[in-house]
């Protein structure tokens, strides 16, 4: 089963629709919506917003259901020039861009005890994903923290520091958790803000097209995915 998990409601609610099949799942809190997506069986939910919720549910998903990769989905503000309103950010690498344990020679965003800074989304995702490339869509690194970035001096230092493309909330937490079940993963994120002083209001103005754009290319992505 591949395992959708996005934030928000809104954008889960799209791809819900395209369920065949749909049974629901109530664990804890939260709604789990499993059937037939494109031919693969699927299972979706939301696990709200920030790092924490996003492991709870990662884990969730894969201790209850019988995951063998997992996609987050979402929203994303830009941190490079090259992106625009609605691009979408397919990852190959996921770091968190507000862990320091630098004052022990870790590098920033390294977790302790852990080899590598980054956490690496799976080939055979990214290319199901890759098949979908235009010139829209970009391949990168995505940083993830617990802050909504709205402001340039923040954009600057995520970008030189991590030579991210974009930033969210949730990716490398989930990242995180496939990273210690051995679960494959891709975080795909359409662009709705230029992390910079209007991002809140750029995000309210461009949820709807940003997830439209998003739960279209996801189904395709799911459609070509043969890694299971
Ligand atoms: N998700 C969408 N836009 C964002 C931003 N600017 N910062 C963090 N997460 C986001």
């Amino acid at each position: 089963m591949i395992g959708i998990i996005g934030a928000m409601q809104e954008e889960i609610e799209l791809l819900k629709s395209k369920i065949i099949n749909i049974k629901e799942t109530k664990i804890y809190e939260n709604i789990y919506y499993s059937g037939i997506m494109n031919r693969k069986e699927i299972v979706i939910t939301k696990c709200g917003i920030g790092k924490v919720n996003a492991a709870f549910v990662t884990q969730t998903l894969i201790t209850n259901f019988n995951i063998s990769a997992i996609i987050n989905i979402g929203l994303s503000g830009s941190v490079s020039e090259e992106l625009n309103i609605g691009d979408i950010v397919i990852s190959n690498r996921l770091v968190y861009h507000d862990v320091d344990v630098t004052a022990f020679g870790y590098n920033l965003g390294q977790i302790p005890s852990f080899e590598n800074t980054f956490f690496e989304a799976d080939d055979e995702l990214i290319n199901s994903a890759k098949k979908n490339e235009k010139e829209d869509v970009h391949i990168g690194i995505i940083a993830t923290g617990d802050q909504f970035i709205n402001n340039l001096e923040k954009r600057r230092e995520i970008k030189e520091k991590f030579n991210a493309l974009c930033v969210e909330m949730e990716g490398a937490a989930i990242a995180h958790i496939c990273f210690l079940n051995k679960v494959p993963f891709v975080v795909i994120r359409s662009i709705s803000d230029k992390a910079s002083g209007e991002a809140d209001s750029q995000f309210e103005k461009n949820l709807k097209f940003a997830t439209e754009k998003l739960a279209k290319i996801l189904e395709k992505i799911i459609g070509d995915y043969n890694g299971i």
